[in-house]
């Protein structure tokens, strides 16, 4: 039977390198035909793969119903979106709304669901990613119903990272005393709309305010508290490397400079 992906949401971080992989010929358990849901329209930087983008705003019920419920070849749902807002009773409110949204309309329509995905941060509104590893939940029937705690293991320290960024960005003096107090990219970026603004300009680049390209208090959240185990998958990324990586295919569509 063709496995068939309901990609939610497809513009994000891990939607968009799940359907990287996915619509491949030899990608296993495919070939994959892929619906790729997003709340905007879709972005011209999003546009290279075989996806059919469904635009649609999964908090309101009545327009998830209208754009997903013709959806009734759908086998595998890879719902990996969030939301956020201010507060963790809002956060789970929305979120929890957002995941019901899509079930309540694809389970009654989709015979040939099999499988469910969804890949959460380290709180589970709904109930560093690694795109592998929600694959591998997909394909493998040893998986099923089992949940998975995906950390990457390896030691992060700002001082190594932010050499990294200067020099993914070309910047020579920048400035950084990891023995100085704890970094806040909340703090450090709270009065930067006008820097990047500027930065957007000048470079050129795709119109985006900085509260749009970045979640700083998601950064502070994820890189003040790095990780160290792992469990369940067993494929590991080099951060510096995928910092390096990412950047690069943001300056491919310029995003950033
Ligand atoms: N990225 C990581 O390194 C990482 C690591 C571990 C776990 N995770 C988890 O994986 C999940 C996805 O993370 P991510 O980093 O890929 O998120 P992300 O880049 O912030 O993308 C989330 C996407 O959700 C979409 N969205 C938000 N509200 C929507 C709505 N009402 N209707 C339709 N689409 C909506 C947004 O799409 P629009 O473009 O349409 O606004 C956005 O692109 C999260 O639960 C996250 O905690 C991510």
């Amino acid at each position: 039977m063709e496995s068939v992906a309901l990609m939610i949401d497809v513009t994000g971080i891990v939607g968009n390198s799940l359907i990287e992989i996915l619509p491949l010929a030899d990608t296993p358990g495919g070939p994959w035909k892929v619906y790729g849901v997003a709340c905007r329209p879709r972005p011209n930087w999003n546009t290279d793969h075989p996806v059919d983008y469904i635009h649609c705003n999964i908090s309101d019920p009545e327009d998830t119903k209208f754009e997903l419920s013709p959806l009734t070849d759908v086998t595998h749902i890879f719902y990996v979106t969030w939301t956020n807002k201010a507060t963790e009773i809002e956060n789970c409110e929305a979120n929890g709304a957002m995941f019901r949204n899509v079930l309540q309309v694809i389970i009654p329509v989709a015979p040939n669901l099999r499988h469910i995905c969804l890949q959460t941060g380290s709180k589970h509104y709904v109930g560093p990613s690694d795109c592998g590893a929600a694959y591998m939940a997909a394909v493998d029937p040893n998986a099923k119903n089992e949940a998975f705690n995906i950390n990457n293991g390896d030691v992060f320290r700002w001082k190594k990272l932010w050499k990294v960024l200067a020099e993914e960005f070309g910047i020579e003096e920048y400035g950084f005393d990891e023995n100085g107090e704890k970094l806040s990219l909340v703090e450090m970026m709270k009065d930067k709309g006008g820097v990047w603004e500027e930065i957007v300009r000048k470079n050129q680049l795709q119109p985006t305010k900085l509260e749009e390209v970045a979640v700083w208090r998601f950064g502070d959240l994820v890189l003040g508290n790095m990780p160290v185990k792992e469990h369940g998958f067993l494929g590991f990324r080099n951060s510096e490397k995928s910092f390096a990586s990412w950047i690069e295919k943001m300056k491919a569509h310029k995003i950033v400079p």
